[in-house]
């Protein structure tokens, strides 16, 4: 080989390094706009990304670098979530009114992030307002690098099934509703990807199996009030994981999809070759509500029968569901909590908050709290007012108790929520709900283990009945009417992170609080600075710059 060949391959190897080096980047601009559609059967004002409902799929890999230049088109102020997605050091891309002043109408703002090792299913959607009442959801895939194998052959292909329940009635309308002190009442159907299956054998088929292939199936409850049931005529679902967190591989007829939550199955091709329905209904309502999506064999031309599975009734037996959910101790992919955490029962525990919901009238105005407060959003963001030193003068800090009363939720007061969290404690938090209907609770920033839910309200005693083997690492938890739920995480995410119930309306009429986590260091190593070019809004926006964090 002569000279000049070896420098050209000296010259392309240091480049291919030199791409490997760094992270690869996905670049997308998404024009933000509403459009007319029809997803319960009768034309109605969607809020449409680049024009598809539900948007684009941001299907990456760990480690990728995102980057989403969002045009709000809107006449309103918008912010995105990416729900799921712990950003690490980086409160800022939360995109939640306590994060971030919000994307003001025809302008633009880029998100960037960089997903980590949490291989798994998750979804984006709009926070301001009652956006997400009129779409702009969209789901949001992490792959894991081909190095770090999954604990399941590649399947032929993967499908997002976003499921939830649906208003006829515009965002605008539904919070004119709320703004005046009423409740939402019952949504008027339940969609799949957008839309509503009349389960006639009329409907277009929206999803293709090759006879004998396996498919993975990943659901979302993007929906505002109900839990949904999912399954398949004819088929079993195996679960391989829930949230970014690989699982036992049980088989199941059908699954609860608890509001916010997202599960992926494999589903094989193994049945007579015709079209079958996929089934979503809500759960624990007096009206069940269905809607069916059509799954086409390859090649066959029967359609589906009519008869639809039937969903399980009561709660009971989704918290025996619950219960059988495991992960999976020895699957090899990257886990969740890069800190080893995973031995989380051995962690001893150095606080423990609770947390309990209720509803009430304040000033003749329905109003949904947290220990007695009702959160609400000061026009300075919450960490935005604590960067710039003057905390202060936007809101108290732990304005409710960690051990509220028996009686807390009789009277309602208004103000922002914001727990002091001590960087790196290991939290214990209890859900109690003292109410009748389900609950559903999201915490951004982390994910934690889900190690118990039980009927009754919690005492330290029923500590000694919590899976501290193999909770599955998720964030967001169901709590039964009635029941108590704990969860189990390290605070080592420096930042302000919503801990939030994703029933719509409650989160929208103050059933959220935050957790601020500073590093005393104010290091870098713990928490990036306040990106250029971010929207500053409130007594923040003139201020000049404080001193950043260094290294
Ligand atoms: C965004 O979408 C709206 C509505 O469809 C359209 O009027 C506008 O031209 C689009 N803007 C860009 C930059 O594509
Ligand atoms: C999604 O990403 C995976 C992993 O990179 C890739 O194999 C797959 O083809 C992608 N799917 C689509 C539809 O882009
Ligand atoms: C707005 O979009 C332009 C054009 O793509 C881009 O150069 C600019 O950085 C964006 N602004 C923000 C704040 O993201
Ligand atoms: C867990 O993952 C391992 C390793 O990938 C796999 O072989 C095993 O079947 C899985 N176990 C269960 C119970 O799903
Ligand atoms: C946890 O607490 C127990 C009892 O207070 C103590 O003996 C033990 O050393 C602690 N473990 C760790 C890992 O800190
Ligand atoms: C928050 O808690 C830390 C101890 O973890 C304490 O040093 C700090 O003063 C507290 N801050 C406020 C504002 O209460």
């Amino acid at each position: 080989m002569g000279r000049p060949n070896f420098l050209l391959f000296a010259l392309i190897s240091t480049l291919v390094l030199v791409v490997h080096s760094e992270d690869p980047y996905l670049f997308y601009t998404w024009n933000v706009s509403y459009a007319t559609l029809s997803p319960l059967g009768v034309p109605q004002q969607v809020i449409t990304i680049n024009g598809q409902f539900p948007g684009p799929w941001i299907n990456c890999t760990s480690n990728n670098n995102i980057v989403v230049n969002v045009f709000n088109n809107l006449d309103e102020p918008l912010l995105f979530t990416w729900n799921g997605i712990q950003q690490r050091k980086n409160s800022w891309q939360e995109g939640t009114l306590g994060t971030n002043c919000p994307i003001q109408p025809g302008t633009n703002f880029t998100y960037r992030f960089q997903v980590k090792d949490q291989i798994g299913s998750y979804y984006y959607y709009p926070t301001t307002a009652l956006h997400r009442a009129a779409g702009g959801y969209g789901p949001l895939t992490v792959h894991s690098r081909d190095l770090i194998p999954v604990p399941f052959p590649w399947p032929e292909a993967e499908y997002n099934v976003l499921v939830g329940d649906w208003y006829s009635k515009g965002h605008a309308s539904l919070k004119k509703f709320l703004d005046n002190g009423r409740s939402l009442g019952r949504p008027n159907g339940v969609i799949i990807n957008g839309k509503h299956g009349k389960g006639d054998g009329t409907d277009e088929p929206m999803f293709t199996m090759k006879p004998k292939e396996t498919y993975r199936y990943r659901f979302c409850n993007v929906g505002m009030k109900n839990s949904i049931n999912v399954r398949i005529q004819g088929h079993t679902m195996k679960l391989v994981e829930i949230e970014g967190s690989h699982t036992v591989q049980n088989t199941y007829d059908s699954l609860d999809i608890h509001l916010g939550q997202c599960y992926s199955v494999l589903v094989t091709a193994d049945q007579t070759p015709k079209d079958y329905y996929l089934v979503a209904s809500t759960r624990f309502t007096k009206t069940v509500v269905t809607s069916t999506a059509t799954i086409h064999y390859a090649g066959s031309n029967t359609p589906a029968a009519a008869a639809l599975p039937e969903a399980p009734v009561g709660w009971a037996w989704s918290l025996n569901q619950f219960r059988s959910l495991r992960w999976n101790l020895t699957a090899s992919a990257a886990r969740p909590n890069p800190q080893g955490s995973y031995h989380y029962g051995k962690i001893n525990i150095t606080r423990t908050i609770k947390i309990v919901n209720s509803a009430g009238a304040v000033d003749g105005k329905l109003r949904y709290a947290v220990n007695g407060v009702s959160h609400t959003d000061p026009e300075t963001p919450l960490k935005l007012a604590e960067y710039f030193g003057v905390a202060d003068k936007v809101f108290k800090y732990d304005v409710i108790k960690d051990e509220p009363a028996e009686n807390v939720g009789d009277k309602i007061t208004i103000a922002p929520i914001v727990i002091n969290g001590t960087f790196r404690n290991f939290v214990e938090i209890i859900f109690e709900n003292h109410e009748k209907s389900v609950q559903s609770w999201h915490l951004s920033g982390y994910s934690f283990f889900p190690v118990a839910i039980e009927p009754g309200t919690w005492t330290p005693e029923k500590r000694k009945n919590y899976n501290l083997i193999d909770a599955v690492s998720r964030n967001t938890i169901q709590v039964y009417p009635k029941c108590w739920a704990a969860i189990m995480t390290t605070l080592d995410n420096a930042g302000m992170w919503n801990l939030r119930s994703v029933i719509l309306e409650r989160q929208y009429l103050g059933q959220q609080l935050y957790i601020s986590v500073l590093s005393p260091a104010r290091s870098l190593r713990d928490e990036y600075n306040l990106p250029e070019k971010m929207p500053l809004c409130g007594i923040v926006k003139n201020m000049p710059m404080p001193v950043p964090y260094s290294a």
